[in-house]
């Protein structure tokens, strides 16, 4: 039910998400007027901080995180005013009930757990214990929830035993970006795409994730990761369930996760055999060195994947991720048809497909290609060329700040708009299959390939497409 609730929160409130994301978050929120009135938000961690520390601490990650122009002193004073802190230690009740006797549950709350994956069953329990669990609460979690479907349902059950799916928030920071919704608007709120946006007419689809940082300071938690389980069972599968998933009649929680859930069972498990012609898993040069030790670990994935339905059935969606890539993009390019019939042949002219590139990040823009008519007096009657029909969203909406996914999820949280939280069986379905990869190249006795550090990745991943006389944009 939507309601707006006055608590929020914090776990994990010492962290490095809530330093660099969460607080500025907040702050952009508290700045626009978005939150409520009387919006208290508590931060909780182990280290020993009183309010007033934990307040100076805050400050310090907004003048660090937010963009220059945006920061405020007198707001960013007049925000922090609004926190506060409790030491606890979240495996020990203790903590817990002097949290309890400091929050007024009338006013509803919403908790935010930041936390290492290990700790969200015993804060869970703790949480539940000290009456924290409540008709008036809500509960959003960070990913990695699970590192297969197993281990995901334990989480997913403890999860239940306090908090019921409609009051469960499971991020996925990617359904938070503008740009990532706007795959939504793109698809629904145009008639033009729509009637060609099947089998029909698509040729192929392509979904990259480029980054071109590497391990950072997550050896620990990356390593025992990949890039599979890092990106690709989350982002990128949310990203590919926007673009396949059928039309929901309305944009509310149900319709929407509804769709994207049947798009998601559809997907082909990988096997064995497929494994080796259809997959490609990397590790850029230097990594072990990077780690300190010998690691399997992927830093690349790029794959075939194909939605075995009738809106799609032939078409591939070539999906590719990876660390210290060249550069920084996450696109999604869609290919159409060939023109069924050159009338331009006899000419020598040659006609490309059209395409449609959505670029989701850095860019943030929208492109479509098309043929024209090169300018001039050909002997032969007529020369083709490609042409782009771009649409910047900078330039479109120059007026607008752009904002970090986080504020859209922090105050659909506070809010209580779950659409753009993962449901559980999609959580589940995403695993299933991300199981069934893993055992396929375990199967198959796949590791990974090395690639040079700021390259475009292994060669078997260009392969990948060339085998089906295809080509990355690249
Ligand atoms: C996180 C992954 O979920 O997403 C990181 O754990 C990755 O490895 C990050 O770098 C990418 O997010 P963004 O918003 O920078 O594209």
């Amino acid at each position: 039910t939507k309601e707006r609730f006055s608590t929020l929160l914090l776990f994990g409130a010492t962290g490095d998400l809530s330093r660099r994301m969460l607080l500025p978050s907040l702050y952009g929120l508290y700045a626009d007027g978005l939150l409520p009135e009387d919006v208290t938000i508590i931060g909780t961690a182990r280290s020993q901080l009183d309010d007033e520390q934990f307040r100076e601490q805050a400050h310090e990650a907004l003048r660090e995180h937010l963009p220059e122009d945006f920061y405020a002193k007198d707001t960013a004073d007049g925000f922090v005013e609004r926190l506060s802190y409790q030491a606890i230690d979240a495996t020990t009740i203790d903590g817990y009930q002097e949290l309890a006797s400091r929050i007024d549950l009338d006013k509803g709350l919403s908790i935010f757990l930041s936390v290492a994956p290990s700790l969200f069953k015993p804060t869970i329990e703790n949480l539940k214990a000290s009456g924290l669990a409540g008709p008036k609460v809500r509960l959003a979690l960070e990913k990695p929830l699970g590192t297969d479907l197993e281990s995901s349902k334990v989480i997913n059950d403890a999860v239940a035993t306090a908090f019921p799916e409609e009051r469960t928030f499971r991020i996925d920071h990617y359904l938070g970006k503008e740009t990532v919704q706007n795959l939504l608007a793109l698809r629904f709120a145009n008639s033009l795409f729509e009637p060609l946006w099947n089998a029909s007419h698509i040729d192929h689809v392509q979904i990259t994730v480029a980054e071109e940082v590497g391990l950072e300071d997550r050896a620990g938690y990356y390593d025992g990761a990949g890039a599979v389980r890092d990106m690709l069972q989350n982002h990128m599968l949310q990203l590919l369930a926007l673009i396949a998933m059928e039309p929901p009649a309305n944009y509310d929680p149900t319709s929407v996760r509804e769709e994207k859930v049947k798009a998601l069972k559809a997907l082909r498990p990988m096997t064995e055999k497929l494994a080796k012609d259809e997959f490609v898993l990397g590790q850029y040069d230097g990594y072990l060195k990077e780690l300190g030790e010998k690691s399997d670990t992927e830093t690349f994935v790029a794959l075939k994947a194909h939605v075995d339905n009738w809106r799609w059935a032939g078409v591939p969606f070539y999906l590719r991720h990876g660390k210290k890539l060249a550069r920084r993009k996450t696109e999604v390019h869609i290919q159409f048809k060939c023109v069924p019939h050159s009338i331009f042949a006899g000419t020598g002219a040659t006609t490309h497909p059209n395409e449609l590139l959505i670029s989701i990040q850095p860019e943030e823009n929208i492109r479509l290609k098309m043929m024209a008519k090169r300018p001039g007096l050909d002997r032969k009657g007529i020369r083709l060329r490609e042409v782009a029909m771009d649409v910047t969203m900078e330039g479109a909406f120059a007026d607008y700040r752009r904002r970090i996914a986080y504020e859209r999820l922090i105050l659909d949280l506070v809010e209580g708009d779950p659409t753009l939280f993962v449901r559980r069986d999609e959580v589940e379905a995403q695993w299933e299959w991300i199981d069934g990869l893993r055992a396929a190249w375990e199967q198959a006795g796949m590791t990974p390939e090395t690639y040079d550090a700021g390259s475009r990745g292994p060669d078997s991943a260009i392969g990948l497409v060339a085998r089906d006389r295809r080509e990355w944009n690249d």
